[in-house]
């Protein structure tokens, strides 16, 4: 498609760089500029700025830069057209007609957009105004809300009957196909006619973050309806349609978004009703997913706006679900995480219209970090009680502070885990790495930030690892993503004690060591480089520690072999107390001080082959394949894990 000068000149002319960066990047004013962190590369401090006056971004990070097209085609993938496309509507400028597919595609989403935006109207006009509205009015009354916040939420009322909406709509042609096509209205079984979707339901729109209705949540207005003859779902939900991804969306952002960007916090709850007793209480940045779990993507859009979300979620079992899973994708996603615990059988709403003003002093009052609350709901629910249900609330604690991605930030939670749980913070140490490291793998190759291969590896039934005589093992798109893979990875406690052993301890140590471990245990980089290294002269049948230091096998390794040996005078001791790494004293028992620590490095890599082993199983699954293979390997790895747990495998 070709635009014309003007008309592309228009769009940018009617397209704010700062408004349209903003969906995407939290922006904050520095003088005539606004900065933040640059979306297309990752950084912790923000290098990325945005001039409005002169209608460009630049990052003096990576370099990306350009206009207002620039941005949207780069942070969208987009054609230069369809970046037109998207800013044109968001401005509110009709283009000129074109005639693809793609023009088709456009035209069924501005006619189901169109349909769903009719529809929203007619249900308001229907609470507000017409009799057969008058018994939801009443309801939603009684709970609570009042006219102005019905407005601002655009609720409605869907009447009783079975083709209200469709004959409103027709006569405003709106075809049933359209509404079909909507998820308004449902074909009839006998495949002629259609009826209404929505019958005597109070209609909760869900809004776009931008604002376009792309659903509806329908709520009964009879509690029991759940327990008669014919009993009702409680909420009927859109289906999803060409404008609506559930994963993608979430109510009563478009109305939070500004609040939540200047506060950097949201809070997150479960329910609509949540959301608008949360608003009414005067707490104006919360949303909730619509009827689904919670997603990874719908964390990143609000990753967009926020910095910190508080979950506040219903005091049952399934709140307690939806907070552990919600905690990990938060911390995942590099935002910070609090929780606020509500009485049994609480929900925010209720909470909400109980507090009224004093709801935010409340929420402020019994906030607690996700360390403390995972803590506490283990010990509420008696599962502290018990030496395996400790271990199992201890593990719970670090897996959730392993998903965080910046190592800094990570080992920061460290103190607070072994405050809660009166637990050594070295003791956490090494699990911690263990899992991070695991789960950095796993990140890595799904985003394939750094190029598609590591994924594409990934999907290869060759990804399978495979456990040699040894009980070494090796895995082949590990060990294909390793090169790409060092600027995620750290070295572990482990494999420092080994290096530092073959470099004090000389070849007889090295022959031990190498016998019992492959290169691929060792961490892409100086690690691997220097047990390379020690191969290498082991072959050649004498240990010569100066190489390393002199640099004959690359600076890196040279810096990595100081470091670790410089240590030795009397960090061996500091090193324990902090790290609480149990190995004797190397220099009373070097042997068993490898064993322990070869142990432990191989249960790590055990471990992170378990992990990525079901991933790639949950792929296969994903996609109809054969998932036999994976489940046989990952009941191999268990069991080599268990014969290493007890001390076999290494000689
Ligand atoms: P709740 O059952 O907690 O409902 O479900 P609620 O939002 O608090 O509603 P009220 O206050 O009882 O009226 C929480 C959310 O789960 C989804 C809806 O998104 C709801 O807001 N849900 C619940 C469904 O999608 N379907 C259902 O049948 C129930
Ligand atoms: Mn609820």
């Amino acid at each position: 498609m070709y635009f014309s000068d003007d008309t592309i000149a228009e769009v940018r002319a009617a397209s704010d760089i700062v408004d349209v960066v903003s969906d995407y990047v939290r922006l904050k004013k520095k003088g005539s500029n606004f900065f933040g962190l640059c979306p297309f590369h990752q950084e912790k401090t923000p290098s990325f700025s945005v001039n409005p006056e002169l209608g460009i971004f630049k990052c003096f990070g990576c370099g990306a830069g350009g206009d207002v097209f620039r941005f949207v085609r780069e942070v969208e993938g987009m054609s230069f057209p369809e970046a037109v496309r998207t800013l044109a509507e968001k401005a509110g400028i009709e283009l000129p007609e074109e005639g693809t597919a793609s023009r088709e595609r456009a035209d069924t989403m501005e006619a189901v957009y169109g349909a769903l935006r009719f529809a929203a109207r007619f249900f308001y006009g229907q609470l507000i105004q017409a009799d057969s509205g008058q018994r939801a009015l009443a309801y939603m009354q009684r709970r609570g809300y009042s006219n102005a916040i019905l407005k601002e939420f655009g609720v409605g009322y869907a009447p009783d009957g079975w083709n209200r909406l469709l004959k409103e709509a027709e006569a405003k042609h709106i075809s049933a196909d359209t509404l079909e096509q909507a998820g308004l209205v449902i074909p009839q079984k006998s495949g002629e006619g259609h009826y209404d979707r929505y019958r005597d339901r109070v209609m909760f729109p869900i809004f776009s973050h931008m604002g376009k209705v792309l659903g509806f949540g329908g709520r009964v207005l009879d509690d029991t309806a759940g327990e008669q003859e014919n009993p009702q779902p409680k909420y009927i939900n859109s289906p999803e349609t060409i404008v609506y991804d559930k994963r993608r969306v979430l109510y009563g952002l478009h109305q939070a978004r500004q609040v939540i960007r200047e506060q950097e916090e949201a809070v997150l709850v479960e329910g609509y009703t949540d959301v608008m007793s949360l608003y009414q209480a005067g707490l104006r940045n919360a949303v909730a997913s619509c009827g689904t779990s919670l997603t990874r993507e719908q964390v990143q859009l609000l990753h967009r706006y926020a910095q910190r979300i508080l979950l506040v979620f219903d005091a049952d079992g399934a709140g307690e679900k939806a907070a552990r899973r919600a905690i990990d994708l938060v911390l995942a996603d590099g935002m910070s995480v609090y929780v606020v615990e509500l009485p049994p059988g609480e929900d925010p709403d209720s909470v909400a219209q109980r507090e009224g003003a004093s709801l935010n002093d409340y929420l402020i009052k019994h906030r607690v970090d996700f360390v403390r609350w995972l803590h506490d709901a283990d010990r509420r629910a008696g599962r502290l009680d018990t030496p395996e249900g400790r271990a199992a609330g201890m593990r719970a604690v670090l897996q959730a502070i392993a998903c965080i991605p910046d190592v800094l930030t990570r080992e920061a939670w460290l103190p607070r885990a072994s405050e809660i749980f009166s637990i050594p913070e070295g003791r956490l140490y090494d699990v911690l790495e263990g899992m991070a490291t695991s789960r950095q793998h796993e990140e890595f190759r799904r985003s394939g930030r750094t190029g598609r291969p590591v994924s594409g590896a990934g999907r290869q039934p060759t990804g399978r690892s495979v456990r040699r005589s040894d009980g070494a093992f090796t895995k082949k798109s590990h060990r294909q993503a390793s090169g790409t893979r060092s600027s995620v990875s750290s070295t572990l406690a482990t494999e420092k004690i080994l290096i530092r052993l073959m470099f004090e301890q000389g070849l007889p140590m090295v022959t031990y060591i190498l016998g019992n471990t492959s290169l691929n245990e060792f961490s892409p980089g100086a690690p691997r480089r220097t047990v390379e290294g020690f191969a290498e002269q082991h072959q050649a049948g004498a240990v010569n520690r100066q190489a390393f230091l002199d640099g004959a096998y690359g600076s890196d390794v040279q810096q990595f072999v100081a470091e670790v040996a410089v240590r030795r005078e009397e960090p061996s001791e500091n090193w324990e107390q902090k790290r609480g790494v149990v190995v004797p004293r190397l220099d009373e028992n070097p042997e068993e001080a490898a064993r322990q620590a070869m142990k432990r490095l191989k249960i790590v890599r055990v471990d992170e082959a378990i992990a990525h082993t079901a991933e790639e199983q949950s792929r296969a699954e994903a996609s109809g394949d054969d998932i036999r293979t994976y489940q046989q390997d990952i009941i191999q790895l268990q069991a080599l894990r268990r014969r290493l747990e007890k001390g076999e495998v290494i000689r």
